[in-house]
């Protein structure tokens, strides 16, 4: 580039955004650049999320409002999910871009980037993804994502990810291990394996195949981390992986299991692949099996069609599966998604009224189940200081529940802490420090 190698990054969407991000750092950082803010930067990256319109328009508020930075020279990139499913049309609309690369392009980043530098540039094309050599920056030592399948085959009929993030296929096993290792070396506590699917997770090789192997044989490997996974998909969510989940001492007693809605119409429209009687028959295996499991899940209100009595359903369901909290959304079309095209839109009030009413029971379950941990001792990762209050540290129990509690002299951000529970809030719960649990590097010690 002509200016200083310097470039920032703006991320939306879920986690595997946030991973890409990590790799896109340590890729221009193996090249030579350095990260700084917006204002100061020779490049400046969006990486964009398209799941529901409101991401979208977030998106474009701030992609219209880094106008002005190209006026003094800044080039902007956008890439990511909306930039796969926008392609061309994104320079149409906002031609001030220079570089518009989609999910699978971002190995080849500080290249696109020296491209870009000489006009107008789309690159979308769907490779295959090879991970191995590639770098990451990792926004936090204590904790790291590991992908473990990309893409999604199941294309649920509301959801554009399969669009935009191409077929699915799940990493060699080997290439697993290999990377929570090094990680572990890294001094990492904990790993999160990530996949739109994580439990159609499926390999050949070295005898292993299947999601639940790949939990035991990280477990047996690394008996000393935390290991969570997500997302979760009820149709392939079995036994086998249950019971890897209660066995195996490093993989924390959390599922995420979407459930979308209540209604067995509305689940076969949605082409989910379950019935509601399926999905509470694995809540029950899942109680029994795991116990004292966390259970959270996303549902979604006003999907074309949804009667009132549909989604009485879901509360119903709600009720009965005791979530421990649910993200709620209001269905929004996605045009290209089978559901798109379906008649019987629900009028933007109704679902507004529905998804209250929905968001006023998960807030009434989140607050039982926090309660119900008062007067525990719970080992808790420690991720930093409280957003809110610096006096405290925020940390997370082994069931992805936020905890609170009081700060003393010593650094405790990365370590693993026992609790003692004294209250329960509404999102979070309050302890007190009884002590640290195995400090970092204690391996090394005589
Ligand atoms: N792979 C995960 C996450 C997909 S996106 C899964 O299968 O659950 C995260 C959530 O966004 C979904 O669970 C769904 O509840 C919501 N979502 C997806 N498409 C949507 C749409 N068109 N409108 C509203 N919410 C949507
Ligand atoms: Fe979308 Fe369904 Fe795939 Fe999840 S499983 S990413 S909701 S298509
Ligand atoms: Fe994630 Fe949004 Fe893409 S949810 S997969 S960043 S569309």
């Amino acid at each position: 580039m002509s200016k200083d190698r310097t470039y920032a990054l703006i991320t939306y969407g879920c986690q595997m955004n946030l991973h890409d991000a990590e790799r896109i750092g340590g890729i221009l950082r193996a090249s030579g650049w350095l990260e700084t803010s917006p204002e100061e930067a020779a490049a400046v990256i969006l990486l964009t999320c398209c799941v529901r319109e409101s991401a979208e328009e977030r998106f474009y508020g701030r992609l219209f409002s880094l106008r002005p930075l190209k006026e003094k020279g800044t080039l902007i990139a956008v890439g990511g999910c909306l930039a796969q499913k926008e392609g061309l049309r994104l320079l149409e609309r906002a031609p001030f871009v220079d570089l518009v690369f989609g999910t699978r392009q971002y190995p080849r980043i500080a290249h696109l980037l020296e491209e870009a530098e000489k006009g107008p540039l789309c690159a979308l094309e769907m490779v295959s993804l090879d991970y191995t050599d590639l770098p990451a920056e990792r926004r936090e030592r204590f904790r790291a994502w590991v992908t473990i399948t990309h893409g999604c085959d199941n294309f649920c009929s509301y959801c554009i990810v399969p669009f935009v993030r191409g077929r699915e296929a799940s990493r060699p096993i080997s290439e697993v291990v290999e990377e929570v290792g090094r990680l572990v070396d890294d001094g990492v506590k904990e790993v999160n394996l990530l996949g739109q699917n994580v439990n159609s997770y499926r390999r050949r090789e070295e005898g292993k195949s299947r999601f639940a192997d790949l939990l035991r044989l990280l477990g047996r490997e690394y008996p000393g981390i935390w290991i969570r996974f997500t997302t979760s998909h009820p149709r392939d969510f079995d036994r086998d992986i249950m019971s890897a989940i209660a066995d195996t001492e490093a993989v924390c007693e959390h599922v995420h299991l979407p459930l979308q809605a209540g209604s067995d119409r509305i689940l076969s429209a949605m082409r989910r692949g379950y019935r509601s009687d399926e999905y509470l028959s694995k809540v029950a295996d899942l109680r029994r099996i795991v116990k004292g499991v966390v259970l959270t899940t996303d549902i979604m209100v006003g999907f074309p069609g949804e009667t009132e009595d549909d989604f009485r359903r879901t509360l119903e369901m709600v009720q009965r599966c005791r979530f421990d909290a649910a993200f709620t959304f209001m269905y929004n079309d996605r045009p290209g998604t089978a559901a798109a095209r379906l008649p019987g839109k629900v009028p933007a009030q109704v679902k507004l009224e529905r998804l209250e009413r929905l968001a006023t029971l998960t807030r009434s379950l989140t607050s039982a189940s926090l309660a119900d941990r008062v007067g525990r001792v719970e080992k808790v990762l420690v991720e930093g200081l409280s957003r809110k209050d610096p006096g405290r540290w925020r940390a997370r129990t082994r069931g992805n529940q936020l905890v609170h509690f009081p700060k003393g002299e010593e650094d405790l951000t990365g370590e693993f802490v026992e609790v003692s529970i004294t209250s329960a809030g509404s999102w979070s719960l309050y302890g007190q420090n009884v002590g640290l649990i195995g400090r970092r590097g204690d391996r090394d010690l005589p």
